[in-house]
């Protein structure tokens, strides 16, 4: 019987899936994702980082964190980060007993290993005897031993030693069946300008420019300050001493640096791939401070492609006195999503959050009690499907001994954090059956790191700050604030999957990128973009012939000059008959093919456009000349949610401060209601639910209090 009507069911979701138009289709067809033979995407992993290697002349500690992950639900434990040292104490002499013992202990007590390779940092012989491996900074002074990330990743003898301790690790532990995932190195970043990275320097750029200098003095503008090149030997990375104004040329050496450190990592991985094939990889990206910003360093777009499954470490300042926790919390969603939608939508895992504070912002203020269990289920809502601690317990010595742990130097488990910690663990049984399930948004904002890093560099506009990371996480907050899932996605994604996409400052347009959003709009896609878009090509050269260049066709409008104010300015747009405020950024644009739908009110530009629409196929692309505030936002975007009817995690109004994300499989919607509010908010809910964290039905009104989250099941 149950097989019949499970029979039935599929045949009816097919039914419903082949007879809904395209962009409805996509709900039915998320799957939960299966790519690993152990239990990543199937139980929530709850843990984080373990660093027994400081505590080898405790064993009786060692013994206690046994006995004390049990006690916390910890299912998994990242070790060996940062033990090169431990384990191979001297050139060629290895010790891997204590890692032995230490992996099966911790997989005896249920406790799943996440298995690191230690080059985040080496041992002290290894400097000493090889100084190449020593990074060379910009000022191209050469660092002494020491720290950590100070290595130079083009150094083929780093490369060498690593690979061969990589190799050492996965024969040693292949089989090993707590082994679960590779964390290959930690939060790789930084560049090197030693005689080695020149030269692989200059090799990247022959490539690139088919052995022709003529190619690269084009893309270069090196007529520029007298700047052209005859010989491939001129050419040096950017330096304070040196050069820095040419943009092709910092930015071809920033696409370089992410190179080399894919580049290394895939180094590493070789011999991990060769002997643990079914065992997956990852390596730790990361957010930024003091903005929730996101780490710039490399191209995670690019880097996502060599990983199996995301992995990112995050740090929001909570509580802060510069923004309230709602606007924190939707700048953490935006990062969040921008990590999920990496990998077009497969969950991602946290790898680093704090479970109480840090030791390294300005001002390391705790999590207040409820802001742990609500911060850890924000990610799992936003696709995690992990929940992760640097770090377990905190060191005796050195700068991370007061940085948040699980267990604290009191060494027990009564305090106030173990409970909240041991609290998680518990909620996260609780609602299992979310673990694997999707994410599915029909917004997409482009957000790419190649465009940041040519507009970081420009020098117009407000230097100080561009604003490019805050117009992304401006326009997020409009949906996040409705609980309208949406992907954050790069200028190389797909984009025909959504109903709306939205470009803030799409600076540089890459080739092919243009004609992707024509197709994209004449096919009956909604393209939002706004003030300095389409202004340069790939190499940083701007385009000819009126902004906003390659985007002029879908847009139907051209940018003569673009205004920037000083906070104390002030100027208004006109929209549906109400004036908003505008900030910062003015483009004065004449509507060419498209109709005018606000226009400034104020200064030499008044009664220009400000907004417009131009319908392109079966589509429309609207600019946004100015930088708005989020009244115009809402109400704007509120619009165009309306028109497309954008669905939303749960179909009701949310009050401000509570954001409904939304995770779900074939059969089940998992909604997530979360109170980032130090107020008792109430919501109306439209149906009834099975609160998967009190186990009781619920319906009507709900009282959500401060920090209170709520997991909500429904059948599709
Ligand atoms: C990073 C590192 C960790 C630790 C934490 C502290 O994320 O990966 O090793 O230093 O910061 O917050
Ligand atoms: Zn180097």
């Amino acid at each position: 019987m149950g097989l019949q009507l499970s029979i039935l069911k599929i045949y009816f979701l097919k039914l419903k899936m082949y007879s809904l138009p395209e962009n409805k289709r996509r709900k039915f067809m998320t799957k939960r994702y299966d790519l690993f033979n152990n239990i990543i995407g199937k139980e929530f992993l709850h843990g984080g980082d373990y660093n027994p290697d400081q505590w080898l002349e405790y064993p009786e500690i060692i013994k206690e964190d046994v006995r004390l992950m049990k006690l916390a639900h910890i299912n998994c434990a990242a070790i060996n980060i940062f033990g090169w040292s431990a384990i191979e104490p001297e050139e060629g002499k290895y010790e891997f007993e204590w890692l032995d013992n230490i992996m099966d202990d911790l997989y005896k007590a249920g406790v799943n290993i996440i298995l690191a390779t230690p080059s985040g940092a080496r041992p002290a012989w290894m400097s000493e005897k090889y100084p190449e491996v020593l990074r060379v900074n910009a000022d191209r002074t050469k660092n002494l031993h020491g720290q950590r990330h100070n290595h130079c990743y083009t150094s083929p003898v780093y490369r060498q030693k690593t690979s061969e301790l990589n190799r050492k690790l996965a024969e040693r532990y292949k089989n090993h069946p707590g082994l679960i995932l590779w964390h290959i190195s930690n939060e790789l970043g930084g560049d090197c300008h030693c005689e080695l990275c020149q030269e692989r320097f200059r090799n990247w750029l022959k490539e690139k420019y088919h052995n022709n200098l003529d190619e690269l003095n084009s893309a270069w503008w090196t007529g520029f300050w007298s700047h052209k090149f005859n010989s491939w030997s001129q050419i040096e990375s950017p330096s304070p001493l040196g050069e820095m104004q040419v943009h092709g040329h910092n930015l071809d050496w920033r696409r370089f640096v992410s190179d080399m450190h894919i580049d290394f990592y895939k180094s590493e991985i070789a011999p991990i791939r060769e002997i643990t094939p079914n065992i997956p990889v990852t390596t730790n990206f990361m957010g930024d401070y003091p903005r929730m910003g996101l780490f710039g360093g490399i191209n995670y777009g690019d880097f996502a492609k060599e990983v199996d499954i995301v992995s990112w470490d995050e740090y929001p300042a909570w509580h802060n006195n510069w923004e309230t926790t709602e606007e924190l919390a939707s700048n953490v969603g935006f990062v969040h999503d921008v990590y999920r939608s990496l990998k077009g939508g497969q969950p991602f895992l946290i790898m680093e959050s704090t479970p109480s504070l840090v030791n390294w912002h300005k001002i390391n203020k705790g999590k207040r009690p409820g802001m742990h269990l609500l911060s850890s289920l924000q990610g799992v809502a936003h696709g995690a499907d992990s929940v992760q601690y640097f770090q377990w317990r905190k060191g005796r010595g050195s700068s991370e001994k007061f940085h948040g742990a699980v267990v604290d130097h009191c060494g027990h488990e009564n305090t106030r954090v173990f409970r909240e910690v041991t609290e998680v663990g518990e909620s996260l049984k609780k609602i299992n059956e979310v673990c694997g399930t999707s994410v599915d948004a029909e917004v997409a904002i482009i957000f790419d790191w190649e465009n940041r890093w040519a507009i970081d560099d420009c020098q117009a506009l407000n230097n100080e700050n561009k604003g490019y990371i805050e117009s992304c996480e401006e326009y997020y907050r409009v949906f996040w604030r409705k609980g309208i899932p949406v992907d954050v996605i790069t200028m190389d994604a797909d984009f025909s999957k959504y109903k709306l996409v939205i470009a803030p400052m799409l600076y540089m347009v890459k080739p092919g990128v243009a004609e992707r959003i024509n197709d994209f709009v004449r096919n009956g896609g909604n393209f939002v973009t706004t003030y300095f878009s389409g202004i340069v090509n790939e190499n940083d050269l701007c385009f000819l012939g009126g902004f906003p260049g390659p985007l002029r066709e879908v847009t139907g409008i051209w940018e003569e000059e673009i205004d920037t104010l000083y906070d104390t300015d002030v100027n208004y747009i006109e929209y549906e008959g109400k004036e908003y405020k505008v900030k910062d950024y003015c483009d004065v644009i004449h509507a060419e093919n498209a109709e005018v739908l606000a226009r400034y009110t104020t200064d030499y530009y008044k009664g220009m456009p400000a907004l417009t629409r131009n319908r392109y196929g079966n589509g429309n692309a609207y600019y946004v000349a100015a930088r708005t505030f989020n009244d115009f936002d809402t109400k704007f975007f509120g619009s165009i949610i309306d028109e497309l009817e954008l669905r939303r995690a749960i179909n009701i109004e949310l009050p401000l401060g509570v954001n409904a994300e939304l995770r779900e499989d074939e059969e089940n919607k998992y909604i997530f209601l979360m109170n980032f509010s130090e107020e008792e908010k109430s919501v109306n809910l439209d149906k009834e639910y099975l609160d998967l964290l009190s186990g009781s039905k619920v319906r009507g009104e709900v009282k959500l209090d401060k920090y209170k989250v709520m997991v909500l099941k429904t059948n599709v």
